[in-house]
């Protein structure tokens, strides 16, 4: 849904608590007009002990965070910015990151429909930058289009669920370029109407199925799926730590897998950032 018919945010908020709260007791959906930043706030409420299911959407950011300390700027009404909060008991945490990456490309996509409605772009087709970017592809060079900030907040006993914040930024108008060597990308360029209200509605749902499934069979499920979207596949990278090589995929835990001189690296994304040779700076918002 798009232009005017789309559900304003409050709207879609109340049918999306209706959706999720069956699979999740306790949950709750906030809308705030503005906050620091909606992962910071649910590490704040994780920390004071609160660590009910809540779904935080803010209309704006003021101290927007990226990974690796980055700043995320975006402007009210030109994105959709948002953190889920949920108490998760995975066996491990890699690959999550990327489940919910390939999750939220997909949902997406299934929101444009499939179908582009810019000329320019020959066929819709979210990519995955690992570890967390969406990059736009179908018109060169692929640009981001949103970003995934994951965090986790320590149980009160060791038994006890971690409590897990999933921050994510979708650019629906494209935020301005300036001092990124590539422009960023926005929703509109595919559904020009895109309003935040119904993107939420349309990438929710199956972030929070995915959270469970997540919960229950790690990453096995999205590995292949991944792989699909990977944007660095075959490409020459460059690592923040001065390594280079190629990019040969991810292995079942999510980590990256480079082709260097000294043979193949496994690259943990905790570590490092990667960008693809040539590329100047950083193309996310
Ligand atoms: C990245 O690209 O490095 C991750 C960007 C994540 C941005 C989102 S916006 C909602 C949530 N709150 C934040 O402060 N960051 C995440």
């Amino acid at each position: 849904m798009a232009g005017s018919t789309a559900p304003s945010l409050a709207a879609a908020a109340e049918s999306l608590w209706s959706v999720v709260a069956p699979g999740w007791p306790g949950f709750s959906v906030e809308i705030l007009p503005e906050i620091d930043s909606t992962n910071t706030e649910l590490m704040r409420r994780a920390r004071a002990g609160r660590t009910e299911p809540v779904l935080l959407v803010t209309e704006r950011q003021t101290a927007g965070r990226g990974r690796m300390g980055r700043a995320w700027t975006s402007a009210p009404g030109d994105s959709l910015t948002f953190s889920i909060g949920v108490p998760l008991s995975p066996a491990g945490w890699a690959g999550l990151s990327l489940a919910v990456g390939v999750t939220l490309a997909e949902a997406l996509e299934g929101y444009c429909g499939g179908v582009s409605a810019a000329p320019h772009i020959a066929r819709t087709h979210i990519a995955l930058k690992w570890p967390n970017d969406l990059w736009l592809r179908g018109a060169e060079p692929a640009r981001k289009l949103s970003g995934i900030l994951v965090e986790t907040a320590g149980a009160a006993t060791p038994d006890a669920p971690r409590y897990l914040v999933v921050g994510i930024g979708i650019n629906l108008q494209a935020p301005p370029a300036q001092g990124l060597s590539t422009p960023p990308a926005g929703l509109r360029e595919l559904v020009p109407g895109a309003q935040a209200g119904a993107v939420l509605h349309a990438v929710l749902p199956p972030l929070m199925d995915a959270l469970r499934t997540f919960e229950q069979q790690g990453f096995g499920p999205w590995h292949e799926r991944f792989a699909a979207r990977d944007a660095l596949h075959g490409q020459r990278v460059c690592l923040s730590d001065g390594r280079e090589g190629e990019a040969r995929g991810v292995n079942l835990q999510g980590e990256l897998l480079v082709h260097t001189e000294a043979g193949l690296q496994v690259v943990n994304s905790a570590e490092v950032s990667v960008r693809p040779q040539g590329a100047a700076g950083s193309t996310g918002a």
